[in-house]
């Protein structure tokens, strides 16, 4: 038998170097404003820190935005605006629960301090579970395996590393065993 995947979900990722500076602003941006969505023993900001200059100047504008945009290119991924973005931390135990980001086409998750081997993956629901869950259990795991087919797709996260997924995706963070898991995520909007 052959198999053709079709309609594939489209996960981009790429590594991004962290400037020391930023994990020390970070644990400035923890002593300010929070707006507690989705996580559990932790805290994440408000999400328009790119409407922060001081931030936006620091670490958006001059570094982040033009890396994105460079490995961007590479795939001529069309222009986007950036809607929202926030830093989370997690303390020991923390994790987010199942959620997506409504409004927007895409999201992405940077990891700015993150210790291996703790846990906190990020793991993202397969949309189509409900319809194929019987055949992803008695299927060939070899064909599981080749084509990701499981009920989610689980990442580990690194330092350094940006994942961008479709926004629309149900996905979560398994809890993280780390002290201080830190991350930079955001909403973008493709611009026609
Ligand atoms: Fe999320």
């Amino acid at each position: 038998m052959n198999i053709i995947p079709f309609f594939p979900q489209l996960l981009f990722h790429c590594t991004i170097p962290v400037p020391e500076n930023l994990i020390e602003y970070c644990s400035i941006l923890g002593k300010g404003e929070k707006d507690n969505r989705s996580v559990y023993n932790g805290w994440e900001t408000p999400n328009d820190l790119h409407k922060n200059e001081d931030f936006s100047n620091k670490f958006l504008k001059n570094y982040f935005l033009p890396k994105i945009k460079e490995e961007l290119s590479t795939i001529n991924f069309p222009n986007w605006n950036l809607q929202s973005c926030w830093v989370t931390k997690l303390e020991k135990n923390g994790y987010h629960v199942t959620h997506i980001h409504s409004g927007c086409h895409y999201a992405f998750a940077w990891y700015l301090n993150v210790t291996e081997n703790t846990g906190g993956e990020l793991s993202i629901r397969n949309p189509n579970e409900y319809n194929t869950e019987l055949v992803l259990k008695k299927m060939d795991p070899r064909i599981n395996d080749e084509y990701n087919l499981y009920p989610a797709l689980n990442i580990t996260p690194k330092t350094g590393l940006l994942v961008m997924f479709p926004a629309y995706l149900y996905h979560g963070v398994l809890p993280s065993l780390a002290e201080n898991r830190i991350t930079m995520s955001g909403n973008i909007v493709i611009s026609l």
